[in-house]
């Protein structure tokens, strides 16, 4: 899927800039980003769920097929046989009156034509895929006879129904303990692998995104403001925001403590992200940079590659381009 110079605005409020993304089949991006800076905005867009209020423009491209602008009914299409999105709290994706197998078996009896049998037979072969035990009994139950994991692997199943080629997940983990939360994203990368399935997946948890995706987007203020391999961007990042960001939360590898053992004082991005109609017209991180020049409040600073597939949009990038170009 393909998202070139795509927005969306809410009147004066511009929740998405001009966002280019390639997503390549099979493979898995990381959407980063501080409390509403338009990553769960980039998630909808691709599923085409951008709210009646949200203007969308730019062009969201799959395979080689225009979508932006494209009526519902096309939409609707696309999310039943493309792409299927998971969200932050499973409970609330499912109905807390209906057995979990009347969820799952009714879509595939209604979309798919399936027979009541069938579908159970289909539904099983998911729920075994996605590694919850005894499914048999799991569809007589009832969503809060079960845990908070085994909620989003059904829903996960869910979502696998229509054999999507891409999974958008918005905080898939945020609301589970964290070993549930481990186990949960390493079987997202592993239905990725091997179903050829290209993975979406949007966290606050940069450890969570290191450990999934091969690929990141860190945005702020609904730019994206770097993206490039999620090794490259995290080991050896260039824009100030995602310098920041890193900064601003105990070390990778370390757990937050330094060489001695003791926890690091948290370094934490000053001041906080203002909303969007206060935003800058330049860089939007002007106001709260604290590598600010001049120019950045009024000038947006472009994208620029920076080699191995990294690409940055900073005034200071573009200086020290400038200089190495003429010396
Ligand atoms: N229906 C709407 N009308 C107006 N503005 C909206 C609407 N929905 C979202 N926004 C705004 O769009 C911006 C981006 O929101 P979004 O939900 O994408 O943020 P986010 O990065 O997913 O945040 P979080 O980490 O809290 O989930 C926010 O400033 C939000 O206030
Ligand atoms: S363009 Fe300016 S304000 Fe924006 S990140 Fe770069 S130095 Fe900071
Ligand atoms: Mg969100």
């Amino acid at each position: 899927m393909q998202l070139d110079r795509v927005s969306v605005a809410f009147g004066a409020a511009v929740a998405l800039r001009e966002a280019c993304l390639q997503i390549e089949p099979g493979t898995r991006l990381g959407i980063v980003g501080e409390s509403g800076c338009g990553k769960s905005m980039l998630g909808l867009c691709l599923m085409g769920m951008i709210p009646d209020a949200g203007k969308v423009s730019g062009s969201i491209r799959l395979n080689g097929k225009e979508l932006a602008g494209a009526p519902e009914h096309v939409w609707r299409r696309h999310r039943a046989r493309d792409v299927a999105m998971i969200f932050q709290e499973p409970m609330a994706a499912l109905n807390p009156l209906k057995r979990i197998g009347d969820t799952v078996m009714e879509p595939l009896e209604v979309h798919e034509g399936l027979s009541r049998s069938a579908a159970r037979a289909r539904a099983l072969a998911l729920f075994d895929e996605v590694g919850i035990p005894d499914p048999d009994s799991r569809l007589r139950q009832y969503p809060h006879e079960i845990s908070g994991g085994q909620r989003q692997r059904v829903l996960i199943a869910l979502a696998l129904a229509c054999n999507p080629s891409l999974l958008v997940a918005d905080e898939p983990t945020t609301a589970l303990d964290a070993n549930v939360a481990l186990r949960i994203i390493d079987l997202l990368v592993r239905l990725s692998e091997t179903r050829n399935m290209a993975l979406v997946f949007i966290s606050h948890d940069l450890a969570a995104v290191a450990r999934a995706t091969q690929q990141i987007a860190v945005m702020y203020g609904g730019d994206i403001v770097e993206r490039g391999p999620t090794a490259q961007v995290l080991g050896a990042p260039r824009h100030p925001y995602t310098i920041g960001l890193l900064g601003a939360r105990p070390g990778l590898d370390n757990r937050g403590r330094g060489p001695d053992g003791r926890r690091k004082r948290l370094v934490t991005i000053p001041g906080t992200v203002p909303p969007l109609f206060e935003l800058p017209a330049g860089c939007r991180f002007s106001g709260r940079c604290t590598r600010e020049i001049a120019s950045c409040a009024l000038q947006r600073p472009q994208p620029l590659a920076l080699g191995a597939g990294q690409v940055a949009a900073c005034h200071l990038l573009g200086q020290a381009h400038a200089g190495a170009g003429a010396s």
